[in-house]
């Protein structure tokens, strides 16, 4: 988009945002980063956001660009340039500029970009849409954890569900389970009416959406398991839905061939996508 982006210390038009080319992010894909939306010229859930980027940072040895308040500040001033009210703000760390080396030298000077990205307005019924994924195997590392920007095969994914008209893909592991979806986590309603989404381990990103979806369930009752559910569970389930920060809550009525439920969206994600609407007009 057009707009001022933030680069390593530096307000800058978009076209003029540019970085080094031996960045390690740009040669290695050694940085991480976070999408955080922006919902009524406010950051939605940045506490959580930015907590997670301090522990990608942490787990890969990643120098912090500077302390949590004067992001803070840079988060906000880059809202303010750009009078953004809704949308999402795009921010990357990578461990730096370097002559190309693998190993890389300890306490790095990091750069930190930021970007702003315009949106309209999320509206309540796009909830009511239903979407149809794919699955495909997850041949992604060991950390999904760390929210880095090394996403070959998150993007390949995301472009094969594209080609087969669908919104997103599911990933399943060796054994046959669900990890999480290319860009957002995956959730199920068994016919018992769980809330089934997977535990958090190195196999999936902590989403902060899911985080918060947790929670309203909890609140209102909702029997929310932690597990992991198998590709086969979740064709029999009797809601799907995904999540994430620009998503929100996706209702899911097809996986592959297999209809989810009656093929319409659910009670469950319908009313968790009305708390997360209200809980937004809230922040
Ligand atoms: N992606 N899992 C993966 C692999 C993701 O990339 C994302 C988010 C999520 C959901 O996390 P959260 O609720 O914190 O957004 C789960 C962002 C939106 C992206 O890459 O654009």
């Amino acid at each position: 988009m057009s707009g001022i982006c933030y680069v390593d210390g530096q307000y800058v038009a978009h076209g003029d945002a540019h970085v080094h080319m031996e960045d390690r992010g740009y040669q290695f894909s050694d940085g991480v980063y976070e999408v955080i939306a922006v919902y009524g010229g406010k950051l939605v859930d940045a506490g959580p956001h930015l907590d997670r980027l301090d522990r990608s940072m942490a787990e890969l040895g990643i120098t912090p660009p500077g302390s949590r308040s004067a992001l803070e500040i840079i988060l906000r001033e880059t809202m303010r340039r750009n009078r953004l009210i809704h949308g999402s703000l795009y921010l990357q760390v990578t461990r730096g500029v370097a002559r190309r080396e693998h190993a890389y030298s300890d306490g790095m000077r990091s750069v930190l970009t930021v970007a702003p990205r315009r949106a309209t307005p999320p509206v309540r019924s796009a909830s009511l849409n239903g979407h149809r994924v794919i699955s495909i195997p997850d041949i992604r590392w060991q950390r999904c954890d760390i929210k880095t920007v090394a996403l070959l095969p998150n993007i390949m994914g995301k472009k094969q569900a594209a080609l087969a008209g669908a919104a997103e893909a599911w990933m399943t592991d060796a054994e046959g389970m669900v990890t999480e979806g290319t860009s957002s986590n995956a959730w199920i309603v068994t016919q018992a009416g769980e809330l089934i989404t997977r535990q958090l381990d190195h196999g999936i990103l902590p989403g902060i959406t899911r985080r918060a979806i947790i929670a309203y369930a909890r609140e209102r009752q909702i029997k929310v398991v932690e597990r992991a559910f198998s590709l086969d569970e979740a064709k029999q389930a009797r809601e799907a839905f995904y999540t994430s920060a620009t998503a929100i809550l996706r209702p899911v009525v097809q996986i592959d061939d297999a209809k989810i439920g009656d093929g319409k969206v659910g009670p469950i994600a319908k009313a968790l996508a009305d708390v997360y609407f209200d809980a937004l007009d809230n922040v």
